[in-house]
């Protein structure tokens, strides 16, 4: 009889399609067997727990450059440390373009700053925010020959939009390659126009950034989005959806029989505008863009992710810290909220969230929880079926679960590089005991048992929605 390096005993195993109660024999890193009466130098009892996929975040920043340098709270160690306690065993985060710098060589030191720090496995989109002639027509076809598949474009943000045009080109690029495409949808005349008209009233609090863009702005850059890739026959990913207009447009385009794909992150989820309206400067803690909406929104993208709109659960992890030196938000962020940096820490706390808002809440079924979070973020980015489910062959990334656990969301449970969660004090119900990445524990009991350094890269196949938009004419 085989002797597995690890088993798993006696867990309820699910994946995004099934629930069964059996062992997981593991050996080598991969899972080896599903069976029972496994045996194995190690035993892990998981009577009672539940024994699911490691989450795979598909979106998240971290150690990314800022134009007016601020600077990231997280690098790969902490941010793959917040992951791990999560459940979470793959990360995906952006390594955003140097104008007038190779790709290449951008991508060289981004490597070089994970190199050795990471609990858990890594893989890099690219943003894409100069595309030259040079990047379109040579660069971007090797590098997803090597497995960089996926490329963010923005609509919107200073440094980084791209025009329509611009955006075309490199959907086109993505047709010929195989690529996918992800989008940032918000219009950027139109935010620019609403920040003008708040600044002159005096309407500089956080609060405000909510209102300069309004869900007008982020529908129509969807529809615009979608209408762009139609045109060029590309699938797309609209990234970061938060509200009812969004989604059906992206519904719409998938009724009509167009590769559309969606995604929807935990912020969208349980925050709303009220959050932004904190007391003194502290709704700078919710800012991020899109921004969180109204209970009516909350609504329409847990639907969303029901009837699978959206298929697709990430954090859109991307932290700053709060305080500066004199432990306030920094002058100029206070000036406006122009000046608050874009974005919010979740990459910890993302899975407990939606577990405990979604399954024990009865909103979505435990086969749903694994596939947002694991098993198509896998096959949307080109990981599956090696990462994102629990299959002989698949690489042992598991998170086993207590679903009684209740506890409540303090942010020093995460240990991330932030200061400060935006989930702070929400009750949870379910949470992760045990993180495996690869066949080895990576965290135990909340306590991080990992090897910094274990955590690998993954050079990623074509996504299986885009694999098949190279022109056959
Ligand atoms: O506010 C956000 N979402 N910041 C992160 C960057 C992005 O647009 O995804
Ligand atoms: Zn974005
Ligand atoms: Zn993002
Ligand atoms: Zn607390």
């Amino acid at each position: 009889m085989v002797e597995f390096d690890t088993v798993i005993a006696g867990g309820l195993v699910v994946t995004a399609g099934d629930q069964v109660r059996c062992d997981v024999g593991i050996l080598g890193g991969r899972i080896a067997a599903l069976g029972h009466g496994l045996s194995g130098k190690e035993i892990l009892d998981a009577s009672g727990k539940l024994v699911l996929p490691g989450g795979i975040d598909s979106h998240v920043h971290i150690a990314q450059p800022s134009g007016d340098g601020i600077v990231m709270a997280d690098d790969f160690e902490t941010g793959t440390r917040s992951a791990a306690l999560g459940g979470t065993t793959t990360i995906m985060p952006f390594c955003l373009q140097e104008r007038s710098v190779p790709m290449r060589e951008t991508l060289r030191a981004y490597h070089a700053k994970a190199e050795g720090e990471c609990y858990v496995d890594v893989s890099f989109h690219l943003i894409i925010n100069e595309p030259t002639e040079q990047l379109l027509g040579q660069d971007l076809p090797a590098l997803v020959e090597d497995g960089y598949t996926s490329f963010k474009v923005f609509m919107t943000y200073d440094d980084l939009k791209l025009n329509d045009r611009q955006i075309l080109d490199v959907m086109s690029v993505a047709r010929e390659t195989g690529a996918l495409v992800m989008v940032h949808a918000e219009n950027y005349d139109a935010i620019r126009y609403m920040t003008e008209q708040l600044e002159r009233a005096g309407h500089t609090a956080p609060r405000y950034h909510a209102t300069s863009r309004p869900t007008v702005v982020e529908r129509e850059a969807t529809h615009r989005a979608i209408s762009l890739a139609e045109l060029v026959d590309v699938p797309v990913m609209i990234v970061h959806v938060s509200n009812r207009e969004a989604m059906e447009q992206i519904r719409w385009a998938q009724q009509r029989g167009l590769r559309v794909l969606g995604e929807t992150c935990t912020q969208y989820l349980v925050l709303t505008e009220d959050d932004l309206d904190g007391l003194g400067m502290e709704g700078a803690k919710y800012v991020c863009s899109p921004p969180p909406r109204d209970k009516a929104s909350q609504e329409a993208c847990w639907e969303g992710l029901r009837t699978g709109v959206f298929s697709v659960f990430s954090s859109d992890h991307c932290p700053y810290r709060y305080a500066d030196e004199q432990g306030k938000l920094n002058p100029k962020a206070r000036s406006s909220f122009r000046w608050v940096p874009n974005g919010i820490p979740g990459i910890g706390a993302r899975l407990p969230i939606l577990f405990s808002e979604g399954v024990a809440k009865g909103r979505m079924s435990l086969e749903q929880f694994v596939a947002v979070t694991a098993a198509n973020p896998a096959k949307t980015y080109g990981l599956y079926p090696r990462k994102g489910t629990i299959a002989v062959g698949s690489d042992a990334d598991i998170a086993i679960w207590d679903p009684e656990r209740r506890l409540t969301l303090h942010h020093d449970m995460l240990q991330d590089g932030a200061d400060y969660t935006p989930y702070e004090g929400l009750e949870i119900v379910g949470w992760p005991t045990t993180t495996l990445v690869r066949g080895q524990k990576v965290m135990e009991e909340g306590k991080l048992v990992g090897r910094k350094g274990f955590g690998t890269y993954l050079a990623r196949d074509r996504s299986r929605f885009a694999a098949s938009s190279k022109r056959s004419d």
